[in-house]
C-alpha cells in the first residue's frame, strides 16, 4: 500500500500543474550557498526514453525517478550510478567527441548530502541551461526553463532532507523553428548545463531583489526598490552604503515591496575610475552585501553621455566562448581572459552577442570600467506571430534585466540582432522594447538593425525599429559580403534619425597566420584592409558614436565549414581561437588609441 501512494504521489508530482518555479533570486554568490558543481552522471538520450513511453506519453517512471532495483528480479533499464559523467558548468559538445554535433536530451545527475537546518529555506540555482530543462528534485518535477542563457530557481524547503538527496535535470538543446533563437544561428549550438548550479540557503524572510541605481537623468538621486520574499513582508529595510555616509530607511509593503529615493553624493563609476561601493541592504532577518557602480548614462541628440560627458564607445563584439578550448565560457577565469584581450585592443565597450552571458562576465566588467551591451537571442528569422515565441523572449528580457539591473557597466539592453524588416517583427520588438524600457528606465534600449542602400553610394540607415529605440545599432559587411575593402571609400551613410549610432558589426574572415596581398580573401592582409578602409569610411559619419567591430576572437560555427581555413570557425576574430593577434588587431587598436575616439 505504501508503495502504491508513494507511486501515486509522484505520478501526480510529475504533472506539471504541481511544479513551480520561484522568482527570480539575483546576487547568488552575495548568499550562502553550496556548490553543486563538478562532475554529474549522465544518459544520453536521443530518443528521450526517460521521458517518454513507449507510446510517446510522459512516463510517470522516468529516469528523473533515479530508481534503483529493489531485488534481483527487478528490471531497471538505466542506472546513473553506472553512468559516465560531464563536468557542471560545462557545455556537453566539448567535454565529449561523441557529443560535438549532438543536437537533443542529455540527463544529468547529481546526489548530494545536505544537514537540514532550522528556520532556513533552501532553494536550487541553475545559472543557464541551454536549450530547455525540466529539473527534478528527488524524484519529484521542480518546473521547466526555456531559454539557454538565463538563470531559474526552485524552491527545495519542503523536499530536501537530511542526508542523501539528488538532483535530475533534462537539457534538450534541440533547434526549434519557434525557439528564440530559432533554427538558424551563426554560433554553435553548445547543449548542457552550462553554468553554476547551486543551493541557496535564506532566512525566512529574505530579500530577494532589489534595483540599486542613479535616477534617470541625475547623478546625486539614488533610485529604485527593495523586494522581500517570506511571510514577514511589511518591514523597515535598511539601505546602507557606509563609504557614502548613507543609511537610509525603506518601509515595505504588505507585498514585501518598499521603494528607496535617496540623495547620494558618490564618485561616479566610469571607464577611467570604475567605483563600485560596497552597498549593503538589511531586512529584520538578516542582510545582503553587493558591490554596486552609480553613473548616468544619456543620449542628448547623437551623443551618448556617460556622467553628462560625451563619450565615443570603443567596442568589440564578443561570443561567449573561451579562448584555447572554445567551449562556452562560464568562469570568472574565462572572463578576465576576454576582458583583458579586450581591453589590450583598446576598448571601453563591448557587445557581448548574441544571448546573455554568463554574471561573471557582467561583474568583471563593472570591475574593469567596461560598459556592456547586453542583448537577448532575438536573431535573424524569429517566429514574430507565434505568441509563445514572443513571450519567451519577452521572458528571457526580463530574466536577463533581473539578474543584471544593478551592473553599472550595463548601459545597452538589446532587443535583437540583424531581424528582416516587417510588421510583425516591428510589433515583436518594438514590445521588447517598451517592456525593458518598463523593468529599467536608467538605461538605453538598442537593437542591431540592418542598413540599405537609397543609392549605389548612399547606405541609408532609418529601420522603423528605430523610433523605439535610443541607439542605433546596426551591421554593416563593406569590404566583406559587400564588395572590395576600397568599396568603403566611396559610400556616404544618411540617417533618418537624429540618434547616436553605434555600428554594431563590420569585419571579414582572416585565418591566423595565412599571408598574401592585401586582396586575397581569408588572409590576414585583406582583413588588416578591410579594417584599414572601413575606418576611414566610418570616421566620416556624422552621428557615430561608437563601433563593436565583429569580432573578438574566432569562434565555432556550423555555417563555417571551409576546410583548411574555417574547418567550423566563423575567422572574422581579431585574435585567432587559440588567442594570437592578427594584423588587424593594431588597425583597430591605433584607432581606438587615436585622438578620433578620445577626444
Ligand atoms: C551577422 C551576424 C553574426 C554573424 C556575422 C557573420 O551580422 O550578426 O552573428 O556571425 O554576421 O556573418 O560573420
Amino acid at each position: 500500500m505504501k508503495r502504491l501512494l508513494f507511486f501515486l504521489m509522484l505520478v501526480l508530482s510529475s504533472y506539471p500543474l504541481l511544479s513551480q518555479k520561484s522568482e527570480q533570486i539575483i546576487n547568488v554568490d552575495g548568499r550562502i550557498n553550496i556548490s553543486l558543481n563538478g562532475a554529474w552522471q549522465i544518459i544520453i538520450d536521443p530518443y528521450e526514453n526517460g521521458y517518454y513511453n513507449y507510446r510517446r506519453l510522459p512516463d510517470p517512471g522516468g529516469y528523473f525517478l533515479n530508481i534503483k532495483p529493489h531485488n534481483k528480479s527487478e528490471r531497471i533499464e538505466y542506472n546513473f550510478d553506472a553512468s559516465e559523467t560531464l563536468n557542471v558548468p560545462g557545455d556537453w559538445n566539448t567535454q565529449k567527441e561523441k557529443l560535438f554535433l549532438y543536437e537533443g536530451t542529455v540527463w544529468y545527475k547529481k546526489s548530494f548530502d545536505y544537514k537540514k537546518k532550522n528556520n532556513t529555506r533552501v532553494f536550487l540555482y541553475i545559472g543557464a541551461a541551454n536549450y530547455e530543462a525540466i529539473t527534478y528534485f528527488n524524484g519529484e518535477k521542480l518546473g521547466e526553463h526555456v531559454g539557454g542563457f538565463t538563470p531559474f530557481n526552485f524552491e527545495v524547503t519542503g523536499k530536501i532532507k537530511d542526508g542523501e538527496n539528488f538532483v535530475v535535470v533534462k537539457v534538450d538543446n534541440k533547434r526549434l523553428r519557434e525557439g528564440v533563437p530559432t533554427l538558424n544561428t551563426d554560433w554553435w549550438n553548445y547543449g548542457g548545463i552550462t553554468r553554476d548550479v547551486k543551493l541557496i540557503e535564506t532566512t525566512q524572510t529574505f530579500v530577494r531583489d532589489y534595483y540599486i541605481q542613479l535616477k534617470k537623468g541625475s547623478t546625486n538621486q539614488i533610485n529604485g526598490w527593495i523586494q522581500l520574499d517570506g511571510k514577514n513582508l511589511g518591514q523597515k529595510v535598511h539601505l546602507q552604503i557606509p563609504e557614502a555616509g548613507i543609511d537610509g530607511l525603506v518601509t515595505t509593503n504588505e507585498h514585501g515591496f518598499g521603494e528607496i529615493n535617496l540623495d547620494a553624493n558618490l564618485i561616479l563609476w566610469s571607464p577611467q575610475n570604475p567605483k563600485l561601493y560596497d552597498v549593503i541592504v538589511k531586512s529584520e532577518e538578516g542582510e545582503i552585501k553587493d558591490k554596486i557602480g552609480f553613473r548616468s548614462i544619456e543620449t542628448r541628440g547623437s551623443g551618448i553621455y556617460l556622467n553628462g560627458r560625451r563619450i565615443f564607445l570603443k567596442g568589440i563584439s564578443i561570443h561567449e566562448e573561451a579562448p584555447v578550448r572554445s567551449g562556452r565560457a562560464n568562469s570568472v577565469e574565462d572572463a578576465r581572459k576576454l576582458l583583458g584581450m579586450a581591453q589590450e585592443l583598446g576598448c571601453n565597450f563591448v557587445r557581448l552577442a548574441h544571448y546573455p552571458h554568463n554574471e561573471y562576465m557582467i561583474r568583471e566588467a563593472d570591475k574593469r570600467g567596461i560598459l556592456v551591451w547586453s542583448e537577448v537571442p532575438v536573431y535573424w528569422t524569429i517566429l514574430w506571430e507565434n505568441k509563445p515565441t514572443f513571450e519567451n523572449a519577452s521572458n528571457q528580457l526580463e530574466e536577463v534585466i533581473t539578474r543584471d539591473k544593478n551592473r553599472a557597466a550595463i548601459v545597452l539592453w538589446s532587443v535583437g540582432n540583424e531581424t528582416p524588416r516587417s510588421e510583425p517583427r516591428l510589433e515583436f520588438m518594438k514590445k521588447l522594447a517598451e517592456k525593458a524600457r518598463s523593468l529599467d528606465p536608467a538605461r538605453l534600449i538598442t537593437a542591431a538593425t540592418e542598413i540599405h542602400y537609397i543609392d549605389p553610394k548612399t547606405i541609408m540607415t532609418d529601420d522603423p525599429l528605430g523610433q523605439y529605440l535610443d541607439v542605433l545599432g546596426c551591421n554593416e559587411y563593406i569590404g566583406w559580403y559587400d564588395g572590395l575593402p576600397a568599396k568603403a571609400d566611396s559610400i556616404k551613410w544618411v540617417s533618418a534619425y537624429d540618434k547616436p549610432l553605434v555600428i554594431s558589426e563590420f569585419g571579414g574572415d582572416a585565418k591566423f597566420g595565412y599571408h598574401a596581398d592585401s586582396l586575397t580573401v581569408w588572409s590576414e592582409e585583406y582583413q588588416e584592409n578591410l579594417y584599414t578602409h572601413q575606418i576611414k569610411m566610418l570616421k566620416k559619419i556624422t552621428n557615430l558614436q561608437g563601433m563593436s567591430p565583429w569580432i573578438l576572437m574566432d569562434f565555432r560555427s556550423p555555417r563555417r565549414p571551409l576546410p583548411g581555413i574555417q574547418d567550423f570557425f566563423n575567422r572574422k576574430g581579431l585574435y585567432s581561437n587559440l588567442g594570437e593577434k592578427k594584423k588587424a588587431f593594431y588597425i583597430l587598436r591605433n584607432f581606438y588609441n587615436s585622438e578620433f575616439t578620445t577626444k
